[in-house]
């Protein structure tokens, strides 16, 4: 994420950054300050670098919408810094840490109309997103929107440690040689890894099973929903990319943070590994394996059915 930084300002020789509310971005100083949320990624560990600013990501199921988003940018450009000043917009097509939130089509067709209006990069922030999770190669693809620079890891490699920037070639070529690099870049190890994983996803139909797992839990989950109608506000998914997010007294407005703490706290005892994102930490995700039978998704709802009625009756 970094190098796409360094990369985008080297190219348009400006310094300017803009990133979005709840956006998460790295624990790194340039990548914290990136980041859109607070506690636990920022609060303890400032100062941050300058130059990054943040404005509203369109989140439909709490009434902010594309046009507030487009606005709040607007505004940016009016307050606190030109868009020719600008080197970068940085987006994830599906919040992660934010909340598993996606980023309409419009929006970002939006954005990168923006982009090529004032000659600002483009960059997808696809290490969550990518390789399949959504049901696409690319989340990206689904908007049909093309980002000039893409970061890359987690699926990249089944886990393997690696992680990459791809780009336009002659926004890549901008830094000098040496510029970007580091002791543990090329691994061959890790790039094996990687092309299997790319070999695996073709073989194994990976894109397509992964909007079968995504409709799987869909269908499961909100028929919890049904049964639950005044804790769990939003069931959503794009591909295996599947959150549900709960509330207090049927009201979206009121997080269920609790409720979310003793179910993760909980699920060990069910075998299950869970983890909560959001903005007020009230959304439970789930990343099953894009390689997961049938069998075992619908034993691990099971246990996950049987631990929210656990904690709620
Ligand atoms: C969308 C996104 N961007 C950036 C990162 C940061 O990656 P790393 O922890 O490898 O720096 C993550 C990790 O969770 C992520 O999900």
């Amino acid at each position: 994420m970094e190098n796409c930084i360094k990369i985008a300002r080297a190219h348009t020789g400006r310094r300017g950054v803009i990133a979005f509310n709840g956006g998460f971005h790295g624990r790194t100083n340039l990548t914290m300050a990136l980041t859109g949320k607070i506690t636990p990624y920022k609060n303890l560990f400032g100062p941050f670098p300058a130059d990054i600013y943040h404005a509203a990501f369109p989140i439909e199921q709490h009434n902010i919408s594309v046009n507030d988003s487009l606005t709040a940018l607007a505004n940016l450009f009016k307050v606190d810094i030109a868009p020719s000043d600008v080197a970068a917009i940085i987006v994830e097509p599906v919040q992660g840490e934010g909340g598993f939130y996606v980023a309409p089509a419009e929006f970002l067709q939006a954005l990168r109309k923006l982009c090529d209006e004032h000659g600002i990069v483009l960059i997808a922030g696809e290490i969550q997103t990518g390789f399949g999770r959504t049901g696409k190669m690319f989340s990206f693809e689904h908007a049909n929107v093309e980002a000039d620079l893409m970061t890359m890891a987690k699926g990249i490699a089944g886990g393997f440690p690696i992680s990459a920037v791809v780009g336009k070639s002659h926004i890549m070529d901008a830094p000098l040689p040496g510029g970007l690099g580091g002791t543990y870049g090329g691994s061959p190890v890790a790039c094996a890894a990687a092309l299997a994983v790319l070999d695996i996803i073709e073989v194994e139909n990976l894109i397509v099973r992964a909007n079968e797992i995504g409709a799987l839990f869909n269908e499961r989950l909100s028929a919890l929903q049904s049964k639950y109608p005044d804790l769990i506000s939003d069931v959503r998914n794009q591909g295996a990319m599947i959150a549900i997010e709960l509330m207090n007294n049927g009201d979206v407005e009121q997080p269920n943070t609790e409720l979310t703490q003793q179910i993760i706290a909980k699920a060990a005892e069910y075998g299950l590994t869970l983890l909560a994102c959001g903005f007020y930490g009230n959304v439970i995700q789930f990343l099953p394996s894009l390689t997961m039978n049938d069998t075992i998704a619908n034993e691990g709802l099971d246990k996950f059915e049987q631990l929210f009625a656990s904690l709620v009756t």
